[in-house]
């Protein structure tokens, strides 16, 4: 038996010299015949297993079976090498076939926030909306005061809001850029703006500290709750390509009266209930209402004259109705296997 496994051992160190003196990728496929295949070397090892006695079959069998892996693998190396290296050479001659499919270089994506921003963007411009923008740290005047939230108001607690040590803070909702809209322009307005706002949230599935809203504000000449139901559900039948279930629940915010919440039937359990909508089949989407008077005033708007509605509308929610996604925390988790998934819309 012995002398068997040294017969083994010779081959195997025989095979991997033959190996790895290949010159090309034939010398190698004729290799793999003449060692590994049915009628090869080691194949006549094997064959002549039969012929020792029961006990010795075992390890020779055993010994032989490693030596055909180990040779199969460093065949396999080789082979990479050689490939590459034809590669190579061909790049060193520029040798450029225009015909062959580009090779796709990992460009980046629009975050799907982003996308759906656009989006919505888009679907106001052709309402007759203009865009406006607003900065990400306020002052307590434009985020607060001025939207008729009291200065004892449960909102401005430091448990919700992000506060600087000067004094201003990390916008907690779209409504300043409502604000700033009246300050600069003279009615009738009609305007979006979309961006980040910053909430101190204890963060779940359907919470997170950094999310997005886009908010609209008209002001004109006897605006009615009707205006506002109209606008809201032609953009979410637009949205989604389909007619979307919503409800009107009264609801309150210190600057519309009067207030309601629009909530959205779950597109991502079809209303079962799941981790997004709380398994309560609905999905608080936006918060809306005619604006008050004294925000109105405060913004040197006379609301003897002007009416107005509002909205903000939650984007981080659209979205993870439109993809199903369940948790909102993968959103801003910068996760390239998640932002991958979401590869259209890059020209957008
Ligand atoms: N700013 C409110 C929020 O963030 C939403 C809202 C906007 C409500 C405009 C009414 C009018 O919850």
């Amino acid at each position: 038996m012995a002398e068997m496994l040294d017969r083994i051992q010779e081959l195997a160190r025989e095979a991997e010299a033959a190996v790895a003196a290949a010159p090309s990728v034939e010398a190698l496929e004729a290799l793999r015949t003449a060692w590994l295949g049915r009628s090869g070397r080691l194949q006549e090892v094997l064959r002549a297993l039969g012929t020792l006695p029961p006990a010795e079959r075992g390890p020779v069998g055993r010994a032989a079976n490693d030596v055909k892996e180990a040779v199969t693998s460093r065949l396999e190396a080789r082979l990479g090498e050689l490939r590459a290296a034809a590669e190579g050479a061909l790049g060193d001659a520029r040798w450029v076939d225009a015909t062959m499919p580009g090779a796709r270089r990992g460009g980046g994506t629009l975050h799907p926030v982003t996308q759906m921003r656009r989006e919505l963007e888009e679907l106001f411009l052709s309402m007759g909306f203009s865009i406006l923008d607003g900065p990400w740290v306020e002052d307590d005047r434009h985020n607060f005061e001025a939207l008729n939230v009291a200065k004892d108001h449960p909102a401005r607690d430091a448990q919700d809001t992000f506060w600087l040590e000067d004094g201003h803070l990390l916008r907690t909702h779209t409504s300043p850029v409502q604000v700033r809209a009246m300050e600069t322009r003279k009615p009738p307005i009609r305007a979006v703006a979309a961006g980040r706002v910053f909430r101190n949230e204890a963060l779940d599935a359907s919470h997170e500290n950094t999310f997005h809203q886009i908010e609209g504000l008209v002001v004109e000449r006897d605006v009615n709750v009707g205006h506002l139901v109209h606008t809201l559900k032609t953009l979410l039948s637009a949205v989604f390509g389909r007619d979307v279930e919503v409800r009107l629940r009264p609801s309150f915010f210190p600057f519309t009266e009067p207030s309601f919440e629009l909530d959205l039937r779950c597109l991502v359990c079809e209303g079962k209930g799941c981790p997004v909508c709380k398994r309560s089949g609905w999905v608080e989407l936006l918060g809306c209402g005619l604006v008050h008077p004294n925000v109105l005033r405060a913004c040197g708007v006379d609301p003897a004259t002007w009416s107005g509605f509002a909205f903000g509308l939650g984007i981080d929610r659209l979205v993870m109705m439109r993809h199903g996604i369940e948790d909102i925390r993968w959103l801003m988790s910068g996760d390239l296997r998640f932002l991958s998934q979401f590869g259209a819309g890059v020209s957008g």
